[in-house]
């Protein structure tokens, strides 16, 4: 099993160009189906999520090349609806073919995904949608078996909760849909901006996108396009935790600080310098961490549950205590255990988490469970004295493309060791 072996203490400073974002890639890539014209997603990141989407995208039909930081999907050879079990396990956002899949064939049967660490993840809300779509689904023996009689008719789509992933399935179901589809309560992160910006390149008709009401006009067809991923906001909050953590300092380049609106003020209230042109974040984290007094995840333009993990990991070492409301997930602390192998000082209530600041983390042997949390173990190892192993990084492999060389970049004693 392969591991990170992590000798922390080591101030990160230098520069980082950021990837693109996993949480946009995926969508867009199974928009690509939409058409039978090819389509180049550019700045894809190499990561097994993306790897894994591709393979799905091989089992219908497609031909998908990866050159460098693009992919080129031709789906003009599409033959087949079904997702096997196997590749929707690889990664349970899967379900995001669904939608496409409908729009494109009529016809489609794919696994219930699972729930994963987070939690239960339903889909209710996906499953919701669509039917309101037109389309039939039959739920049995584990399998979604869906059927479009005729066109996917327009309808308008009130959500109960601003969920990313089913107002993502409902815009790659609708937008070929007949007459006018309209989502009220969508999810407004940056990768829905992203991913109907990608649909009307395609010749879509998507107004709205980031507000929490979208409107779709439905077309007969649709082209491929050639678009540009946006940058992992994630990532570059875990870099700039990382560097705030050690004490050091980081500019993160090629990112979108606007997307990050929500979590810079946390890194400043900690103490931290923070400065940004268009495309760049400075952090300096010269002064000792101090607690940030409440952090709640929200729905973006909220603060991001994506990025609990991480920054938990850098305010343990904070002075004073901070208090972490996950109200997106219901079981996203399980990095806590490990952290508290460091010495960490957190009590968890709930979706609470109390973190009282340590003047130290000390090393150990810690295992990720999902990928953000594996991010908060090296963020807490890179902080930590003396050497600690991460294990799990097949779920960091998930979201983080070069993890361990853009760190070494920065300074950072570690390397990736395959034990036994
Ligand atoms: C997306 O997951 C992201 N994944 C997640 O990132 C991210 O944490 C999440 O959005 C929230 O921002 C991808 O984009 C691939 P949701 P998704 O539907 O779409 C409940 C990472 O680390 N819900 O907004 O699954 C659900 O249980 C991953 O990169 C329903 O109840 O998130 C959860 O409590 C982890 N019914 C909440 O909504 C539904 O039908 C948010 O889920 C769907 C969701």
């Amino acid at each position: 099993m392969d591991c990170y072996h992590i000798i922390g203490q080591n101030r990160l400073n230098g520069k980082v160009c950021l990837h693109g974002a996993k949480n946009s890639a995926l969508p867009i890539l199974a928009a690509t189906i939409l058409s039978n014209k090819q389509s180049v997603i550019h700045n894809c990141p190499q990561l097994t999520d993306i790897k894994a989407a591709c393979d799905i995208l091989e089992y219908i039909g497609c031909t998908v090349t990866r050159q460098g930081q693009s992919v080129v999907v031709d789906p003009s050879g599409i033959c087949r609806g079904d997702i096997p079990d196997n590749l929707m396990r690889e990664m349970r956002s899967s379900i995001i073919f669904l939608g496409a899949l409908a729009a494109r064939l009529g016809k489609t049967c794919v696994s219930f995904p699972g729930g994963c660490e987070l939690g239960a993840r339903p889909i209710d809300l996906h499953l919701f949608g669509l039917r309101k779509l037109g389309l039939i689904i039959n739920e049995e023996h584990g399998l979604l078996d869906c059927t479009a009689p005729g066109r996917l008719k327009g309808a308008k789509i009130v959500l109960s909760f601003p969920s990313v992933g089913a107002t993502e399935n409902i815009l790659l179901a609708c937008v070929l849909a007949q007459g006018t589809t309209t989502i009220a309560n969508a999810a407004r992160e940056p990768e829905i901006i992203d991913l109907a910006n990608y649909l009307n390149a395609c010749g879509a008709q998507v107004r709205g996108a980031g507000s929490d009401t979208i409107v779709v006009e439905g077309v007969p067809k649709l082209h491929g396009a050639e678009h540009s991923v946006i940058p992992d906001r994630i990532v570059a909050a875990t870099y700039l935790a990382a560097a705030a953590a050690t004490g050091g300092e980081v500019l993160v380049q090629d990112c979108c600080p606007l997307h990050l609106e929500s979590i810079l003020p946390v890194f400043e209230h900690a103490g931290c310098v923070v400065s940004c042109t268009q495309n760049s974040i400075y952090l300096s984290a010269k002064q000792p961490l101090k607690a940030v007094p409440v952090i709640r995840t929200l729905p973006y333009p909220g603060f991001p549950t994506d990025a609990q993990a991480p920054l938990m990991a850098m305010l343990s070492l904070a002075q004073g205590t901070s208090v972490i409301v996950e109200n997106i997930f219901e079981n996203r602390f399980k990095h806590v255990p490990e952290m508290l192998k460091m010495g960490a000082d957190i009590k968890v209530e709930g979706r609470v988490a109390v973190v009282s600041g340590v003047s130290r983390l000390h090393s150990a042997k810690v295992y990720a469970s999902d990928l953000r949390a594996g991010a908060a173990l090296v963020v807490a190892a890179l902080a930590a004295q003396g050497e600690s192993e991460v294990y799990g990084l097949s779920h960091i492999d998930r979201g983080y493309e070069n993890l361990d060389t853009t760190l070494q970049n920065l300074g950072a004693r570690m390397i990736r060791k395959y034990e036994e």
